[in-house]
């Protein structure tokens, strides 16, 4: 019985690694922790340090951010594009000046951003 137990939490485990893991493949070559204090440097103050774009100086722009949040919308969203929209700028992609390009970050850090913002959507993202 004893047994029994450890190998029920054993497997269980091994469970919470593999989503553990699938969740780190699911948002690209970036990490998401590094992403995050990124975004709260960079991003929040247009975006909410969510990402909902819930805060008066959100909801203040026309247009208004999108619910980085809303796995709906944001899913569709290739990793191309959201890599090119957060380093070149709205403009980049046919949106609003108002989203500011951020071509001083490196590869890296785009990717860590996108990591970031990918890890927000409900459902979560998946690679298709
Ligand atoms: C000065 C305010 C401001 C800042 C700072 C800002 N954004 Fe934006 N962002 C916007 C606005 C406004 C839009 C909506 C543009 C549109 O819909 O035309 C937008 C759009 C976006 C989109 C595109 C979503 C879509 O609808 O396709 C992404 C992704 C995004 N921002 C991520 C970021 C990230 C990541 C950062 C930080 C590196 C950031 N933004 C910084 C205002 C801002």
């Amino acid at each position: 019985m004893r047994y029994l137990l450890k190998a029920v939490a054993t497997c269980g485990f091994l469970g919470i690694m593999l989503l553990v893991s699938d969740r780190h493949v699911a948002v690209g070559a970036g990490t998401v922790e590094l992403g995050n204090k990124l975004y709260q440097a960079r991003c929040a103050a247009c975006h909410g340090s969510d990402g909902k774009a819930a805060t008066p100086t959100a909801q203040a722009l026309t247009p208004k951010p999108r619910d980085h949040t809303d796995g709906a919308y944001m899913n569709q969203l290739t990793p191309e594009y959201l890599v090119k929209v957060i380093k070149n700028g709205g403009t980049a992609v046919g949106k609003s000046p108002i989203m500011p390009a951020n071509s001083d970050l490196n590869d890296q850090q785009l990717e860590d951003i996108a990591a970031f913002v990918r890890s927000l959507a409900v459902p979560l993202y998946s690679v298709k």
